[in-house]
């Protein structure tokens, strides 16, 4: 493994705190990967531990970070708020405080982005960030990874269509970065936060790549060689899931969206999916789906990135 040049952040808690390794974690994820399916193993995290404190449920991002830390030699502990004392009162500071005198990472899936500050800021060992309401880092690195292995480069046109969330906002700071045109296409009522929307287009502007949005899916989605999309109704949005599924319905990716893509389009999806609501399942089934890749390279992908940080 070549040692990364820039020195890492401490803590990944937006993609752009990877802004300056994003490339070379995911040459190493890549690497990681290959090594995994010789059955070659990389045993850099041995006696390593992460905390994983989960406010929301998780199947991907939970079973990606604790597998990943096994094969590199390491432990993963689940720790959900109820079973903490977190869940009695006592404050995410000196929780943060109290794990960092006993693991060597926490990675945290928090409701609010100042909860995730907060423990960042109380914690002396590196936190990840497993999502909140303002982004998705890991997801987004598994994401980059795969249109780079199905794709070759980053020279594409991403269109993401349906709800301006934290998997949107990710992909806005990221694109750029790795040289990756991006149309946020989402209705009026459902941006991109403005002040993540201004930075991306900065970033734009720095890298060279065009950031945009667009109303129109059928406008968006014409010469799209990704599409990507996501749940209407994230994790704590649950109360708004009828006006949400009523103001997005146009938004759906189905047959007829894709069919005015690329020929070659892939089609990408977080998950969970809801079937038949955000995309139908002759898409997320269909040959341009690439969802399964994307869940899978959750795993490689964070490897590289705890390689990295932990290692
Ligand atoms: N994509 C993702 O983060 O999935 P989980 O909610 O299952 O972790
Ligand atoms: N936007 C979704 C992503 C789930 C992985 C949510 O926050 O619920």
């Amino acid at each position: 493994m070549v040692d990364l040049g820039e020195k890492m952040t401490k803590n990944v808690i937006s993609i752009l705190d990877v802004e300056k390794n994003l490339k070379e974690i995911l040459r190493i994820a890549g690497e990681m990967k290959k090594k995994y399916k010789n059955g070659e193993s990389i045993r850099s995290l041995e006696d390593k531990s992460l905390a994983m404190i989960f406010e929301k449920p998780s199947t991907r991002t939970r079973i990606s970070f604790e597998v990943g830390m096994t094969q590199l030699g390491g432990h993963a502990l689940y720790l959900s708020p109820k079973d903490l004392q977190l869940g009695r009162g006592e404050t995410i500071a000196d929780t943060a405080r109290v794990l960092s005198r006993y693991v060597d990472g926490i990675m945290y899936r928090a409701f609010e982005h100042e909860m995730m500050l907060e423990l960042a800021e109380n914690s002396s060992v590196p936190v990840i960030s497993g999502l909140d309401d303002r982004e998705h880092p890991c997801q987004i690195l598994a994401d980059f990874l795969t249109i780079l292995e199905k794709k070759g480069n980053f020279n594409q046109k991403l269109v993401y269509v349906g709800d301006g969330n934290n998997v949107c906002h990710s992909l806005l700071l990221g694109s750029p970065v790795v040289g990756m045109d991006m149309v946020a296409c989402t209705p009026d009522d459902y941006k991109p936060d403005d002040e993540i929307y201004e930075r991306a287009l900065e970033l734009g502007e720095e890298y060279g790549v065009n950031i945009t949005q667009e109303d129109s899916p059928k406008e968006a989605v014409k010469g799209a060689d990704v599409i990507y999309t996501d749940v209407w109704v994230s994790m704590g949005d649950e109360e708004e899931a009828e006006r949400r599924k009523k103001d997005l319905m146009e938004y759906q990716v189905n047959k007829e969206l894709v069919e005015r893509a690329d020929d070659e389009v892939i089609v990408m999806h977080c998950l969970p999916a809801h079937r038949g609501v955000e995309i139908t399942s002759e898409v997320l089934d269909g040959p341009h789906s690439v969802v399964l890749d994307q869940a899978e390279n959750r795993l490689h992908a964070q490897k590289g990135l705890l390689f990295e940080l932990l290692g």
